[in-house]
């Protein structure tokens, strides 16, 4: 993903005619430090100046400063309160123990739900689906699918597992931009959310239950996977 422009390089005062080089320079250092995080040749935790980068790279810190928001939309960076920006730590074993929760209460909060959903619900979880799939922007498909799956479980009638579910929904989050920034847009895996909702929409509960946790256990043996195999990582299990 070389981020197509994705976001409309905020607007930076007075760089006028300068914008295209401006663009081609926090793409630039966004496609480096991706590649070099994605790979584990950066170790989570890493601190990244913004003067060390823009002298590294040859710009002024604007470049610097955008690449590194969209890194942060991605779950590759992370800014951090009198630290400022750092490489995101990310490990196998959180994610799949978020993927345990998920898996556990996730099909629970959905078969409850499923006899209650209405028509406008099962509308609105067909229209997160198209949304995801015309989203250009990693870093906001993480809350859509959050959004899809709130909502098929969002007639559950039980305020305190589904505040746990989206609780565990959110950590995941940051799973799912760092997965799609490491594997690309396939891993949505957006015919699994057809297939979730086509179950959902004619009632299917144990088929849809099974459905749902196969959905997640595989994103989170992906990412556990990926963070598995790329290499002697430093430490940090
Ligand atoms: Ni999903």
């Amino acid at each position: 993903m070389a981020s197509p422009s994705a976001a409309p390089a905020t607007t930076t005062a007075g760089q006028g005619r300068d914008l295209p080089r401006f663009r081609t320079a926090t793409t630039m250092i966004e496609t480096t430090l991706r590649t070099a995080i994605l790979e584990g040749r950066i170790a989570g935790g890493t601190p990244l100046r913004q003067e060390d980068l823009a002298a590294r790279f040859g710009t002024s810190r604007m470049p610097v400063r955008e690449a590194l928001r969209q890194l942060e939309a991605q779950a590759l960076v992370e800014f951090l309160p009198h630290r400022g920006a750092v490489v995101a730590e990310i490990s196998a074993a959180d994610a799949l123990d978020v993927t345990a929760v998920r898996a556990a209460l996730e099909p629970v909060a959905l078969a409850l739900s499923i006899p209650h959903l209405t028509a406008t619900d099962l509308d609105r979880a067909r229209d997160l689906i198209a949304d995801m799939d015309s989203e250009p922007d990693p870093g906001r498909m993480g809350e859509l699918n959050r959004r899809f799956h709130m909502t098929l479980y969002a007639q559950a009638g039980r305020p305190r597992l589904l505040a746990l579910v989206e609780q565990h929904l959110a950590a995941a989050d940051r799973s799912l931009r760092y997965q799609l920034a490491a594997l690309g847009r396939a891993e949505m895996s957006q015919h699994e959310h057809q297939a979730l909702l086509a179950a959902v929409a004619e009632r299917r509960i144990a088929d849809a239950g099974a459905l749902l946790a196969r959905h997640i256990e595989r994103a989170g043996a992906t990412l556990a996977q990926f963070l598995a195999e790329r290499g002697p990582r430093q430490g940090t299990p």
